[in-house]
Parts: structure tokens; sequence; C-alpha cells
């Protein structure tokens, strides 16, 4: 985005671009935590839920190449080094038990995952709206994504009850 496109944000940019970049670490570690148990899965029922984790794994990632280009737009740098993504992120790396047929805790991790994702984009939504539209419109729809991945794994604990 050139510099109309910047100027338009105004004088919250910096706290915007932040924001942006919580989220990129967050995204990483939910997109790397769901292809490690997607490869991790093991035992009955395993399949599904592996394939599931894949392309949620995939989901995340697109979320952070979208991050990225809006940082990249704001004139803002994406956080450079993978060590600043756990401290970088909103959100607490929950990592995959060490049993791998334990799917249940693989997907009650994974609920609470989305969950304070769906929070934090909401506040998102809040802080850009009416300041930066792109940034405001692009936080709708992350959290929608995050608003289905949520129900998906609630259903798939239904299913376990
Ligand atoms: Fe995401
Ligand atoms: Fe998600």
């Amino acid at each position: 985005m050139g510099q109309k496109g910047r100027e338009i944000v105004g004088p919250e940019v910096n706290g915007i671009i932040s924001l942006l970049n919580q989220a990129v670490a967050a995204e990483a570690l939910a997109a790397y935590r769901y292809l490690y148990l997607s490869r991790w899965a093991a035992g009955m029922e395993a399949a599904e839920i592996a394939e599931a984790f894949t392309k949620t794994s995939e989901e995340e990632w697109q979320h952070m190449s979208r991050l990225m280009d809006r940082i990249v737009e704001l004139g803002g740098r994406p956080l450079t080094r993978p060590s600043e993504w756990e401290n970088g992120s909103y959100a607490k790396f929950h990592e995959p038990p060490r049993d791998q047929t334990d799917l249940k805790t693989m997907v009650v991790d994974s609920l609470a995952v989305e969950r304070v994702a769906i929070e934090f984009y909401r506040d998102l939504v809040r802080k850009t709206e009416g300041k930066d539209m792109v940034t405001y419109l692009l936080a709708m729809e992350l959290l929608a994504d995050e608003v289905k991945d949520e129900e998906f794994f609630e259903s798939l604990l239904k299913g376990w009850k």
C-alpha cells in the first residue's frame, strides 16, 4: 500500500502493527501445532482428526500470510525471528500431549486456542473500527474462520461424550 493508504490509518498505525505481529506469532504457533498434531495423532479415530488438523494448520498458515501482508502494507515489519513467536504471541503455546492416542487433550487444547483467537480478533475488530477499515475487514474475516474452527472442535468433543 502506498502513502495514502497508510495516511488514512492515522496515528494509531504503530499500535495496530504491533497487534498484527502478535497475531502473526499466534498463527505461526497454531499452524505448527496443528501440523504437529496431524502427524502425531494415532489410534482409533485418528485418521479423520489428523486430516482436520492438517486442514486447520493450512488455514492458520494462510492467516499468518494475510497478517504479514497487512503489516507490510502499513509500512511495518513482520516478526523476523521464529524465536519471537512464543513470547510475541497473545496466547500461550499448548504443547502436544506425550500420548499419541490422547486425541481428547489435542481437541480440548485446540478449542482453547480457537477461543483465545476469537477474543483477540473480536478486540482487533473493535480497535480498528472507524480507524483502519482494511485491517478491520481482515480481522472480521479471520474472526469468522476462528468461530468455524471452534464450532468444529466443539462438535468433535460432543461426539465423544
Ligand atoms: Fe487463525
Ligand atoms: Fe483457527
